[in-house]
């Protein structure tokens, strides 16, 4: 009998940093497609720092994952096998497929790959991380042309995006990022007007200079100092989207809070967070508006791909130290 792996929850990995003993690869039969359905084999899987969260059962916005549970997450798996007249053999579909070499599936929650770009465009300038940077800046960040903005996790899948959809907007933009070959990137490619090191010191200090008249929008993907230092630069009405606080991972789990909020009532702010899965209902116009903008040529992405199924726990943690260039994938 045909056989394939898949990664299940092991353990669940709060107030630390994830183990391999958090996932447990286990091998079983391949599953057949009933009337109506598909066999899908797993090409490839994206990453996102949520599935730590989803891991620890942190947040209750999503369904809980227990131990024994498939892995979650997002990829892009090819029909192998059809019993579905509508999908078939070589349909490369993309969604929740979690982390196991092939699935069954009725084509439900799955969208096929956009023909005038390469699959991988679905994990990543197409992905949610891409819708995630589109609702945040346009929905609650309210860009006006001529605005500052100031975007922390600038280099990673949904900072680079919020920095050039901002710039077609017709803003200034101002990102931070971890060393020196991804402030380059930023300026180079990613087109920031202005790239600062958080790791080369003084973050404040950095944005005084870089922001003498302070932000309209802050896009925070980072949490913790990030955010404080940050919330030391708004403009006055400023708009401050909370994204992600990727940094709560190194203080046990739980986000340090702003030291400074109360600069919001000073510079009359609002600070405001979201869910995207909150906004699924327009997934599907905010992805055409990205595919418009990617076929055009208007939008740079870097992809890091990384190889072989046995590798997604590892892979899953090269967000967590910075390793990523990019959207993080692997190639199964
Ligand atoms: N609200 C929502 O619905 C929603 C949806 C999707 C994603 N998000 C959030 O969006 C954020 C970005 O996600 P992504 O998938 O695009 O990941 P990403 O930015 O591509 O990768 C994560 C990056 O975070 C930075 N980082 C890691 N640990 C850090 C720390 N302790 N302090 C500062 N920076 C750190 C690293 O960049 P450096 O090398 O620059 O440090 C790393 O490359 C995450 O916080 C995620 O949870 C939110």
């Amino acid at each position: 009998m045909a056989t394939m792996r898949q990664f299940r929850l092991a353990a669940h990995p709060r107030g630390r940093g994830l183990l391999d003993s958090d996932f447990e690869l286990v091998t079983l039969v391949r599953p057949q497609p009933a009337q109506g359905e598909v066999l899908m084999k797993l090409r490839w899987l994206g990453f996102d720092p949520s599935q730590k969260g989803w891991m620890e059962n942190y947040g209750g916005y999503v369904a809980p994952m227990h131990i024994g549970d498939v892995m979650r997450g997002t990829g892009i798996g090819e029909v192998v096998e059809s019993r579905n007249p509508a999908i078939p053999v070589g349909t490369l579909l993309s969604g929740m497929t979690g982390w196991s070499e092939y699935l069954v599936s009725d084509g439900s929650g799955f969208i096929a790959a956009e023909p005038a770009l390469p699959p991988t465009a679905m994990l990543s300038i197409l992905g949610l991380t891409s819708l995630t940077a589109w609702h945040g800046l346009f929905e609650i960040g309210k860009p006006v042309a001529g605005d500052t903005v100031l975007v922390s996790g600038a280099a990673g899948a949904t900072g680079s995006v919020v920095g050039q959809l901002a710039r077609i907007a017709g803003c200034r933009i101002v990102g931070i990022a971890g060393g020196a070959e991804k402030c380059q990137w930023l300026t180079q490619v990613g087109g920031y007007d202005i790239a600062l090191d958080y790791k080369a010191g003084d973050l404040k200090a950095q944005l005084r200079k870089a922001l003498p008249k302070g932000a309209n929008i802050v896009y925070d993907n980072v949490g913790g100092e990030t955010l404080d230092a940050m919330l030391n630069v708004l403009a006055d009405g400023a708009r401050v989207v909370i994204c992600g606080a990727i940094s709560r991972y190194e203080t046990g789990g739980k986000p340090q809070g702003p030291g400074n909020y109360f600069n919001l009532v000073f510079k009359r702010a609002r600070m405001e967070g979201f869910i995207l899965f909150d906004h699924e209902h327009r997934f599907a116009d905010m992805r055409r508006r990205l595919t418009e903008l990617a076929v055009a040529g208007r939008l740079s992405w870097q992809i890091d791909e990384q190889q072989g199924f046995e590798n997604a726990p590892a892979t899953l943690r090269r967000l967590f130290d910075g390793s990523n260039r990019g959207k993080q994938i692997l190639k199964v």
